[in-house]
């Protein structure tokens, strides 16, 4: 008679949703954000790529967290940024024949350029073609503020962007 060992029972009861065999995980992402990651990666579930998100589950490391499994696809570097300014502890797992090839940790910058748009209508960076430059005040919950006009500007007016721009 077999016995399953305490330990692959235990890890076998933590895990929401199965192991991939190609793509990418983004672990650690702050809990109750994971479609805000999806929204952000433009993914929306019409594509053709099997797609698992898992929110509020328990971690050791942040409390609770939110997991992104995507299989068949591959993260852009410019997206590992956008991913920095709502989840400044997401983990991102390449996954190589069921195996964790590559983990990157996000990496939040203390300037964010080119990415956010200053909210405030009378900025010159929205004027003058310039790339919009801002400094990061605090890292969770984000805070930036408006390199040239001083607008400080909020989580939610940051998602709000990566909601209006599609
Ligand atoms: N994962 C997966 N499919 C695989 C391998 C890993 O979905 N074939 C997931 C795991 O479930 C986990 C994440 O990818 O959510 C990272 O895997 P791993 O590095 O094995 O886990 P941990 O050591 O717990 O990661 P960390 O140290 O980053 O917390
Ligand atoms: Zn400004």
């Amino acid at each position: 008679m077999a016995f399953r060992s305490e330990k692959s029972r235990s890890s076998k009861a933590e895990l929401y949703v199965k192991k991939i065999r190609n793509g990418t995980v983004i672990d650690h992402i702050s809990s109750g954000y994971a479609l805000d990651v999806l929204k952000i990666l433009n993914i929306t579930g019409k594509e053709s790529n099997t797609v698992a998100v898992v929110m509020n589950v328990p971690s050791k490391l942040i409390g609770k967290k939110d997991i992104v499994k995507i299989e068949g696809w591959e993260l852009r570097p410019e997206d590992v940024n956008k991913i920095a300014l709502i989840s400044p502890n997401a983990t991102i797992n390449i996954i190589k024949e069921y195996d964790v090839v590559e983990k990157k940790t996000v990496n939040l910058p203390r300037d964010i350029r080119d990415i956010v748009r200053c909210s405030n209508p009378a900025c010159i960076s929205k004027k003058e073609p310039v790339d919009s430059l801002f400094h990061v005040t605090e890292v969770e919950p984000i805070r930036l503020r408006c390199h040239y006009c001083n607008r400080a500007m909020e989580k939610r007016d940051i998602l709000g962007q990566f909601y209006r721009s599609s």
